[in-house]
């Protein structure tokens, strides 16, 4: 069996933005668990135009983000909790892959998706991710049961080298890689659920 491939996406234009980093951390644990990873940070989705739907024609970034997804076996997606939601970068993002409502494998069927949130505050934290929650369903998604979301304000999460400082934080990242790789051995290779809207 080849190795799973699992993409990451989200985080800040921000430097240090602490949703990449998350994002980045959770695919390192894929990666010591046998994935071969991308990650699509903030600068890079920030390069994708304003998703058009009557517009086809896509730039290359477009076109590499859409063939990565509809290549991977698993993803991470990161956000920021803005204004009580997901970011717009992100959403973004997630509206560009409308272009695989027509692929054998629809949107993320089949695919573990461990969601990863950063709010500078507690109530930022539960609405977002159940927000991205139910993004990801409406997508066919498989959301893992171990969600992350981080408080800022709570507390320094990353040293001066950006590693984390939180050994339960560690720990969830690991719990979260670990359910993703688990559900991908489970399910590889793409299954159309027939008759699903
Ligand atoms: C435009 C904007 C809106 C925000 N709205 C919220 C919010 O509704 N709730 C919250 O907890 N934090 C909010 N924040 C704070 C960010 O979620 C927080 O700083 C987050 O850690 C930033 O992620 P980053 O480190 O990846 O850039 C907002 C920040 C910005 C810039």
């Amino acid at each position: 069996m080849t190795r799973p491939f699992i993409i990451g996406f989200g985080g800040t234009t921000r430097a240090g933005s602490s949703s990449e980093k998350l994002v980045r951390a959770v695919l390192t644990a894929c990666e010591n668990e046998g994935a071969q990873t991308r990650l699509f940070d903030g600068a890079f989705l920030a390069r994708l135009p304003h998703y058009a739907p009557e517009k086809p024609e896509r730039t290359v970034e477009q076109r590499e983000f859409v063939e990565a997804v509809r290549q991977c076996n698993g993803l991470v997606i990161g956000t920021p909790a803005y204004h009580g939601g997901i970011s717009g970068l992100v959403k973004n993002a997630l509206d560009l892959l409308e272009d695989l409502r027509g692929d054998p494998r629809v949107y993320f069927d089949d695919c573990p998706v461990g969601l990863v949130v950063s709010a500078a505050g507690w109530q930022g934290t539960g609405i977002t991710l159940s927000a991205l929650r139910d993004m990801v369903h409406a997508m066919r998604g498989w959301p893992t049961p171990i969600g992350i979301s981080v408080n800022t304000l709570a507390g320094p999460l990353f040293d001066a080298s950006g590693a984390i400082t939180e050994p339960q934080l560690d720990a969830t990242i690991a719990g979260q890689a670990s359910q993703i790789m688990r559900f991908t051995s489970a399910f590889r290779g793409p299954q159309v659920l027939k008759g699903a809207a």
